[in-house]
């Protein structure tokens, strides 16, 4: 059996890393042990790292909440992500990948990235949140910024290089809550009815949330929303170039578009791992892990498990089952799943629809994310 490790086969499903100081999780059967198990796997992995203020970073950020806050506070947020809510945003979305791809009509070569993959995700969840059209270029700025700082940080070698690369991410997360403070003060001041507007008037544990609450509220789901879906656009077309007899049965079959999208984030990952902090004594995996350790759980590695996808490698658009973990799995699964999933849907097909015979370009290669963490590129260039 091989696991898979930054793309690379490692031997044990789960193996501490004394360099790190961490553990991995690789194999599937043991992620989906380790995300059943939120009382022995923390997600408040901030505890493990104190930034000072921490709780102001952290309250009302789902994905750095455990039992039993997490669940009034996930209930309150998917009321904004119901099939219906959900439905709704449909025709905005395929107005918006027309738009986009309008304007790079006619043109023979451009980059797929700053044409479609940014400007869509970013433009739905900024709308999500109310903020100006405007202001969409701050938060692709910020947002940019700190996943690249962030994957230099893994490089960096000397403690001066990681302290002043980590304080260039910090500067855009700062700007960003910043702003979003501003943003919500402002829809207190004039109540909306919208996704913010629903927050403000609700309650949580009888009690209204405050403005720091909401602030990174806001801030999760830029983070959890956007890029992870730039990637999935852009993973996909890559993926698409590498096997052009998988390409060509999807252009002619389009009812392989939701298989498309679920091997994509099997074989490409977005979000290649995610992290938690032992809270108990446990075993998995055949190894004991003690409390207070950080481990890094990888979706990446476990989508590529032989054990679950028999040829993990072939890149099958109607693998059945396709149990991929790509968005998760237990109580953080990925609330905007259905979201990406049609994002995706719409922005692939009418990629499809508009520029059939697209293809990278040979003579300019992709910039991929530097961050380990995170499988996508930062530029694509095709030719159409
Ligand atoms: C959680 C992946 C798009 C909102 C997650 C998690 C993963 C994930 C792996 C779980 C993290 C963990 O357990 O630590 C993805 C991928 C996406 C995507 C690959 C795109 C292809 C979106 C979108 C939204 C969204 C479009 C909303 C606009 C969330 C939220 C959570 C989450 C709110 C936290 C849920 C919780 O902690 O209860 N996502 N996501 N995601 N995602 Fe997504």
């Amino acid at each position: 059996d091989q696991y898979w490790l930054y793309g690379r086969p490692v031997e044990e499903p789960v193996r501490f890393d004394e360099e790190m100081d961490a553990w991995h999780i690789c194999g599937h059967a043991e992620v989906l042990e380790a995300l059943s198990r939120p009382d022995a796997f923390s997600s408040e992995t901030i505890k493990l790292v104190p930034m000072g203020a921490e709780e102001s970073y952290t309250e009302g950020d789902l994905l750095q909440t455990d039992p039993p806050d997490h669940g009034a506070l996930r209930k309150l947020a998917a009321r904004a992500f119901t099939p219906r809510v959900v439905a709704d945003l449909e025709p905005r979305i395929d107005a918006l990948a027309r738009e986009l791809l309008d304007a790079v009509d006619g043109q023979d070569e451009f980059d797929l990235m700053s044409a479609l993959a940014y400007p869509l995700p970013v433009t739905v969840v900024t709308e999500l949140l109310g903020i100006p059209a405007s202001d969409r270029h701050l938060f692709e700025r910020w947002m940019t910024g700190m996943v690249e700082e962030m994957g230099d940080l893994s490089l960096a070698d000397s403690a001066e290089d990681q302290e002043a690369t980590f304080g260039a991410a910090m500067d855009h997360m700062r700007r960003m809550l910043d702003y979003l403070r501003d943003h919500v003060a402002e829809c207190r001041r004039a109540p909306r009815d919208d996704l913010l507007g629903g927050l403000i008037a609700a309650e949580l544990n009888g009690r209204r949330l405050t403005d720091n609450h909401i602030v990174n509220f806001a801030k999760m789901l830029l983070i959890a929303g956007y890029l992870s879906t730039t990637m999935l656009i852009g993973n996909t077309v890559l993926a698409l170039d590498h096997f052009p007899e998988v390409a060509a049965r999807v252009r002619a079959d389009r009812s392989l578009m939701p298989g498309l999208v679920e091997e994509s984030l099997r074989y490409l990952s977005p979000v290649a791992a995610t992290y938690r902090a032992t809270a108990a004594d446990i075993e998995l995996g055949g190894k004991r892990l003690t409390p207070g350790k950080m481990v890094l759980v990888w979706f990446g590695a476990a989508n590529r498990d032989a054990r679950v996808f028999p040829d993990p490698m072939a890149f099958e658009p109607s693998r059945s089952p396709n149990p991929q973990l790509g968005f998760g799995r237990g109580i953080h699964f990925c609330l905007g799943a259905p979201l990406a999933r049609m994002e995706g849907r719409i922005a692939l097909g009418r990629l499809l629809d508009r520029f059939p015979e697209i293809r990278t370009d040979p003579d300019k290669p992709p910039a991929f994310m530097a961050a380990p963490d995170t499988t996508g590129v930062t530029s694509l260039p095709v030719r159409v």
